[in-house]
């Protein structure tokens, strides 16, 4: 893995090498360290939808270089027609996942660079793009880390929820650059990690993410945030988001409206950390957010064996919708927005 110039920062899940993608396959860490080899775009699309890559941000740089792989095959196809037979494959990859606006966000960045390419190899020209979203992510993130942990008091415990890290993103993380930044600055003393049921990015990738980073970690049953609130071991909950509506309101991992609420009975901040690629000013509001629902057996099974009945239904939504009134900062690269409002958030992309 790639090291950088920043301290905590040892991680890359997304890798352009030589002439394909790889991806750190997220679905068996911590036990496995696996990176596996993308050539085609529908490869890509199901590593999306199966989870091999998740995290909003992760999963449009993915989607990205996506494009570079379909383009490349359908110009060797049929140099001529390659920008109309790309179609297909293009809807593909921008369906495999519902929630998260960044897959879309980077699909049609990548498209307006092909409208721009008139003759020749698209190669070049599309994995140039491509890596430029890869490194304007993770200078979001250092700067969203900058600014996040400004607002956080010294040797504060902190409580996230899912994997809002450098495996969610191209590096560096957004709530968990936040606290990568905050612990450099020795603002951060102890980070809790709600282990997220049912797909466990919790305990699975953030707590193994902060061990790698030599970071304190305490993993709880997200069933226990609210009597660790109650007892003031943490002041912020900071977590990462999918999709903001132009009201402020957040879809992120389901479980994070119920953290939200349980914080302000508490009095613990909440902050949302997010680049402007996850802002959606096309959707109103939370109430017009595709969530995904997901296999009943995430629900029904762990590691493939049953923990329910025969004949038990599950329900299982991926996101959840944190209204804008719980929020008390959303962080982005552009700046932050305190207690977010259409108009703030107007203002703040209007930047
Ligand atoms: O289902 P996942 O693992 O893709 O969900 C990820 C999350 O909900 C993250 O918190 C969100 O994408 C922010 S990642 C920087």
């Amino acid at each position: 893995m790639i090291q950088d110039t920043k301290t905590h920062d040892s991680l890359r899940p997304i890798r352009w090498f030589e002439d394909h993608l790889q991806l750190l396959d997220q679905r068996i860490l911590p036990q496995l360290v696996q990176m596996r080899d993308y050539e085609d775009v529908l490869e890509v699309a199901r590593a999306i939808t199966d989870m091999v890559v998740r995290g909003a941000p992760a999963i449009g740089i993915t989607a990205a270089y996506g494009v570079v792989l379909a383009a490349r095959s359908h110009f060797a196809q049929d140099a001529g027609n390659w920008q109309q037979t790309i179609q297909a494959d293009l809807e593909t990859l921008e369906n495999s996942r519902p929630t998260a606006i960044n897959l879309a966000w980077a699909v049609n960045r990548m498209k307006a660079v092909m409208a721009d390419i008139t003759s020749g190899d698209p190669v070049p020209r599309l994995l140039e793009a491509a890596q430029k979203i890869h490194a304007d992510d993770i200078a979001a993130n250092y700067k969203m880390g900058e600014l996040g942990a400004a607002h956080i008091a010294a040797d504060s415990g902190v409580i996230t929820h899912c994997n809002a890290g450098a495996l969610a993103t191209g590096g560096y993380g957004t709530a968990l650059g936040v606290i990568r930044a905050g612990f450099s600055r020795s603002k951060i003393s102890m980070v809790y990690a709600d282990e997220t049921r049912p797909w466990l990015q919790g305990a699975r990738l953030t707590a193994w993410e902060m061990v790698q980073e030599k970071i304190p970690v305490t993993l709880i049953a997200e069933g226990a945030a609210s009597y660790l609130m109650k007892q003031g071991k943490v002041s912020w909950a900071i977590v990462g988001s999918d999709r903001i509506a132009a009201n402020g309101d957040v879809a992120n991992k389901i479980g994070t409206y119920s953290l939200a609420v349980v914080a302000k009975r508490h009095g613990v901040k909440f902050m949302v950390v997010a680049p402007t690629s996850t802002v959606d000013m096309a959707t109103a509001d939370g109430d017009n957010i595709p969530i995904e629902l997901r296999s009943e057996d995430e629900i029904l099974r762990v590691g493939g064996n049953a923990i329910a009945p025969d004949g038990a239904r599950a329900w299982n939504p991926a996101f959840d919708v944190t209204p804008a009134e719980l929020v008390d900062i959303i962080v982005t690269e552009r700046g932050i927005v305190t207690n977010p409002t259409l108009k703030k958030m107007q203002e703040l992309m209007a930047k």
